[in-house]
């Protein structure tokens, strides 16, 4: 082999391995990895399938919460969602029809809601205050009236 052929070489594999390397540590040691929830759900069973059989808001610890949410055409359930200041919530969601988004305003929650799978997302809220729920994809004819609260207090 030419010695400039495995200098090339070298160097094409070394930027490999420097960028595998720094993806890792961002996803592994970071968390800035992609969110990877695979659990999956019959779009056609939600209802029936549990955490979904009796949505709403869960006390799961000292200050955890869980709310455990159907997104369908076109509504949360639950709705008018009410929740104490400091508290770490995970939202459990999941949509029995299309795709359907859950952005709520002021905080950094954006997740994207698929029929087929649940969907999970952790948040604090650390300020008092209404907070508007917003479906950001698409539905349907009733997709811009999408919407709910969640009161903070
Ligand atoms: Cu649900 Cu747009």
């Amino acid at each position: 082999m030419h010695r400039l052929e495995e200098i090339w070489m070298t160097l094409s594999i070394g930027l490999l391995v420097i960028f595998m390397v720094v993806i890792g540590f961002q996803t592994f040691a970071m968390g800035m990895g992609p969110p990877s929830h695979k659990e999956t759900i019959d779009p056609q069973k939600v209802s029936q399938t549990a955490p979904f059989d009796d949505p709403g808001v869960k006390k799961m610890g000292e200050n955890e919460y869980e709310v455990v949410m159907i997104l369908q055409s076109f509504q949360f359930t639950p709705s008018d969602i009410e929740l104490p200041v400091g508290a770490e919530v995970t939202f459990t969601m999941a949509s029995p029809d299309v795709s359907h988004g859950f952005q709520v305003a002021g905080t950094n929650i954006n997740a994207m809601v698929m029929p087929g799978h649940i969907q999970k997302i952790t948040h604090t809220f650390n300020e008092p205050g209404e907070f508007l729920v917003l479906c950001n994809e698409y539905c349907g004819i009733g997709h811009q009236m999408m919407s709910t609260t969640i009161t903070v207090q």
